[in-house]
């Protein structure tokens, strides 16, 4: 790793609002707030994420003028990538994604990402359940949550992925846009799938067809609208 200010805490409330004062307070590119354990980790549409010890829970500071995406849904996307990536290198999984940046192993959920603005940067919250057992997640998760290493981790292992992340996001990544979004598309197993789509006070049944270039989920629903989603959660109901 290079030498960015890296801020360890042994518990915190959120590394994301811990990053986001530091933001305020003109704390440079690259920023990194870890912590072992949140008491008020946040997920998006104010969701809970539930972090107890074992797991990696981080959050890093990225200006605009340093990077090549700007905003915060492409930057989600190139997140996801990023993420998927270390994952596959370090510990040699396959994963996939789930629109719009939760991760998956064997279909459960083991990371989310949350990108918020602050200013000109964006801060990028990343959860990872790196050891947690499957009988230590909370009932509503249960079913849908999973841990990289549910019964144990090779040593050394979550340094080496959290050192991997973090150079991935700092070093200076050749790829273009489209290449960014090709690595997304082929790792989101929900293209082609008919969804169940929650969009506020709205639920109704479509097929995922596309993410365009903005990160928009492009569905055709069951009335042959196609319809954009920028936020909304989305459920798999059934094969291609
Ligand atoms: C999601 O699943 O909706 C996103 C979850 C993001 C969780 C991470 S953990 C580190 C950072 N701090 C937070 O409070 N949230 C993010």
């Amino acid at each position: 790793m290079d030498n960015n200010i890296i801020i360890r805490f042994n518990e915190i409330g959120s590394t994301s609002d811990e990053a986001r004062k530091l933001a305020l307070s003109g704390a440079p590119h690259g920023t990194i707030i870890i912590a072992e354990t949140q008491t008020g980790g946040r997920g998006r549409g104010r969701k809970k994420f539930f972090s107890p010890r074992g797991g990696i829970y981080f959050s890093i500071l990225l200006h605009a003028d340093k990077m090549k995406i700007t905003g915060a849904a492409p930057a989600t996307i190139f997140a996801a990538v990023l993420v998927c990536e270390a994952i596959e290198k370090i510990c040699g999984f396959e994963v996939s994604v789930k629109w719009v940046n939760d991760i998956l192993l064997n279909e459960k959920k083991v990371c989310g990402i949350l990108a918020e603005s602050v200013n000109d940067a964006i801060i990028m919250g990343i959860g990872i359940n790196f050891e947690t057992r499957p009988e230590d997640f909370p009932k509503e998760i249960k079913s849908t949550a999973g841990s990289l290493y549910p019964s144990g981790a090779p040593c050394g292992a979550k340094e080496e992925l959290i050192g991997e992340i973090i150079n991935a996001f700092l070093r200076s990544d050749p790829r273009g846009d489209a290449e960014i979004f090709r690595e997304y598309k082929k790792r989101l197993s929900m293209l082609g799938a008919q969804i169940i789509v929650t969009a506020g006070k709205e639920t109704f049944a479509a097929t995922a067809l596309d993410v365009d270039a903005d990160g928009a989920l492009v569905v055709g629903t069951d009335f042959g609208e196609t319809r954009r989603l920028i936020s909304g959660e989305v459920t798999v109901a059934g094969p291609r």
